[in-house]
């Protein structure tokens, strides 16, 4: 028999939290344990019931709300990187969706550069995204392979007069792991002949919150510089953290836009580029 568990891990670090629920039980409490490894060989495994009250859960039809947990970690194992499995004991074999994780407490040096289509990258990047997938509970069935990778940096642009390439795919990379990208290139919410490049950008959730995003949307501004007039990019309206992002670096609002193939709204923003320069697309490493 299946059991569908629902339920995701949400945040690691000093707090572990997250939610799991029982459809087909929508008032049973789930247990969980917690598995910490900080690598020297002994694993901290701890027990905890998702039992807290979370309004979004209620709203979202989750039974009652009372399905989210949010655990402490000993602050001197807290202190330190370290692993965070989360498994549900009654159902042997199921792993919370979300899990396993690292919790990074400093993200030390990562090397933000462009995917080069004759090297391994784009085989690489293609494992990443797959594993991002898979991580959101997704399947990695639409996640593009390494030849859809090449072939998209391969094909040309709007020809917008610039005189280069208009498509890069940017990786962050820490301890030789991808942990980020950010492709730019011709694509929605742009619209042809403008001059805009279309930007995506998706961090690895172990390294969000270091500073690594608003990193590598600069560096993907340099990229981009002499290679088109403006950066664009579609946010859901509810992605609080992009938007804080994207303002930040300068972003301005040009109203709602549907994305093509869902009709979901998402929020146009905008960022000039600076005129004519050239751009810079040198491997950055940064101490984050
Ligand atoms: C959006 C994303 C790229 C941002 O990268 P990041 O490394 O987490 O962001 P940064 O640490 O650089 O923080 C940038 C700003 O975001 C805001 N921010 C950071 N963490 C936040 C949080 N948890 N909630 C709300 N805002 C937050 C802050 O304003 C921060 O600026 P600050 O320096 O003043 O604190 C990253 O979180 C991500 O990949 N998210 C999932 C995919 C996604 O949403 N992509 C964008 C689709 S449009």
């Amino acid at each position: 028999m299946t059991v569908c568990v629902e339920g995701f891990l949400e945040e690691v670090g000093p707090q572990v939290t997250g939610w799991a629920w029982l459809p087909a039980d929508p008032a049973r409490r789930l247990r969980l344990s917690l598995l910490l490894d900080g690598g020297s060989g002994s694993v901290l495994r701890f027990d905890t019931l998702a039992d807290r009250h979370r309004g979004d859960l209620q709203s979202a039809g989750k039974g009652d709300g009372r399905c989210g947990f949010a655990f402490t970690v000993p602050a001197a194992f807290a202190a330190h990187e370290h692993d965070v499995d989360v498994r549900l004991p009654d159902f042997p074999g199921i792993r919370l969706s979300g899990a396993p994780r690292r919790a990074i407490p400093v993200l030390g040096p990562v090397t933000l550069r462009a995917v080069h289509p004759a090297q391994d990258d784009a085989e690489r990047l293609s494992g990443f995204l797959a594993g991002m997938a898979r991580l959101q509970g997704g399947s990695a069935a639409a996640v593009p392979d390494a030849e859809t990778i090449r072939s998209w940096l391969a094909t040309p642009g709007y020809g917008s007069g610039y005189g280069r390439a208009e498509r890069g795919w940017l990786m962050a990379e820490r301890n030789g792991r991808i942990v980020g990208h950010c492709r730019i290139g011709p694509d929605w919410p742009a619209e042809p002949g403008t001059g805009g490049l279309a930007l995506g950008i998706e961090l690895h959730p172990d390294v969000r919150s270091h500073g690594l995003g608003h990193a590598l949307m600069r560096a993907a501004e340099d990229w981009a510089t002499g290679r088109g007039a403006r950066l664009e990019l579609a946010v859901l309206p509810h992605n609080a953290r992009a938007l804080a992002l994207y303002r930040k670096l300068g972003y301005t609002d040009l109203g709602p836009v549907a994305h093509p193939a869902t009709g979901e709204v998402h929020r146009h923003m905008a960022r000039p580029l600076p005129p004519r320069g050239t751009p810079r697309s040198a491997v950055v490493t940064l101490v984050l």
